[in-house]
């Protein structure tokens, strides 16, 4: 331990006056959200951090889409695809399975539509301890899949969908010693709130709208609080209007009422009793913004767009918020100079089905340059 402590010494003190490219080195390294946040986070033992440096996600500035499709307004995307299991999760789920550990807990538990159950396996793995995953069979895409198999979760089925598959673990956990981590764990929320801190960080001022997709509504509440917490603390000069998107088939809060066999291609999102309902309810409130819905149709559209346009993949799911952006837009919805934030909750290669599904199928050829050159035209 205590040569550990030393060579972490002599990297951050001593390396970068040898080396003057490394001199800033020590200082510059990001160290997760939760001791970059530590100030507006409960874990309070540095050595029961579980980390693997989340966060410090990309703001990228719209290229063409911003050109092309909604001229007029400032476009970002917040690219939460780039966190480490290639989702947003990673943000709440540091701080979740920290206080677990914290709290002395050797298991967790979570029902996912697929980017949770990933997140929760990979950081279980990292501390030790054991993941169980519910997961609504045949639903999920099947990066997901593979990230909470690979690390060594166990994967449970559910011949249901995901509120079913919730539900049983909530029951679980209330009754047994394993820590729920889904978002209705606290600590979840206060992890991913992290990503509004960010957003004023690098843009250096407030957005006017933030949009994001909203499945459990985890992840709208997690961000109205962070926008709220930097404007009590006077890092922020105000906040932003929250708008939310949910699929057609799967738009309980949009149409007021609990949606008992939700579908949508966005299978992250596929969710018909969202928990935090009443939360992402009073952001849209609170923040005088709104919560509404796109089809499939369009989410397949911006999800292209995406891609092809701006040279970023994100998931279906991710895409909802574009969807939701351009049809706003039409309806002149936005104000010239409008700041917009778009968060990319999850990262393209989650779900490379639909990908192929969607894209230009490739063409085969036999070895030679004069086949390929006849099928260029060159
Ligand atoms: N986008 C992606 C890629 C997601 O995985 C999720 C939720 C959402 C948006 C919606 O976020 O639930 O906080 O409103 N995925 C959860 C899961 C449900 O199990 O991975 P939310």
């Amino acid at each position: 331990m205590e040569s550990l402590v030393r060579s972490q010494e002599y990297l951050i003190h001593f390396l970068p006056t040898l080396n003057p490219e490394l001199r800033t080195w020590g200082k510059m390294m990001w160290r997760g959200v939760i001791r970059e946040f530590w100030d507006f986070l409960p874990v309070r033992k540095d050595e029961n951090i579980v980390t693997l440096l989340e966060g410090n996600t990309p703001l990228i500035p719209s290229s063409r889409i911003k050109k092309e499709v909604i001229p007029g307004i400032e476009l970002y995307f917040k690219y939460e695809g780039l966190n480490p299991t290639g989702s947003f999760k990673d943000r709440g789920m540091t701080v979740a399975v920290s206080m677990a550990k914290e709290m002395g807990s050797k298991m967790v538990i979570c029902a996912s539509t697929g980017n949770t159950s990933a997140s929760a396996a990979a950081y279980a793995a990292r501390s030790g301890m054991k993941a169980y995953v519910l997961i609504p069979e045949g639903k999920i895409a099947l990066g997901k899949l593979s990230q909470a198999m690979a690390h060594g979760a166990q994967v449970i089925q559910i011949e249901g969908n995901f509120d079913e598959a919730l539900h049983i673990v909530r029951e679980i956990s209330e009754t047994k010693p394993i820590t729920l981590v889904n978002s209705l764990n606290p600590y979840r929320i206060e992890g991913q709130k992290t990503a509004a801190f960010e957003i004023i960080d690098h843009l250096g001022f407030v957005p006017t709208y933030h949009c994001l997709p909203v499945g459990n509504a985890g992840n709208i509440t997690a961000y109205w609080k962070g926008y709220k917490e930097y404007w009590e603390k006077e890092k922020a000069e105000g906040l932003p209007r929250m708008l939310g998107f949910q699929a057609e088939g799967a738009a309980p809060i949009v149409r007021g009422k609990v949606v008992e066999h939700p579908e949508t291609i966005a299978t992250a999102i596929r969710i018909g009793n969202p928990a935090s309902w009443k939360q992402a309810e009073a952001a849209r409130d609170e923040s005088e913004g709104l919560i509404d819905m796109v089809s499939d149709k369009e989410i397949e559209t911006a999800y292209v767009m995406m891609a092809s346009l701006e040279g970023i993949f994100c998931e279906p799911a991710s895409a909802a918020s574009l969807a939701g952006v351009i049809k706003l837009n039409q309806k002149g919805f936005f104000k010239k100079g409008d700041v917009v934030v778009l968060t990319l909750t999850g990262h393209g290669l989650k779900d490379p089905d639909i990908a192929i599904r969607v894209s230009q199928k490739p063409v085969s050829l036999p070895p030679n340059k004069e086949a390929v050159l006849e099928y260029l035209c060159l």
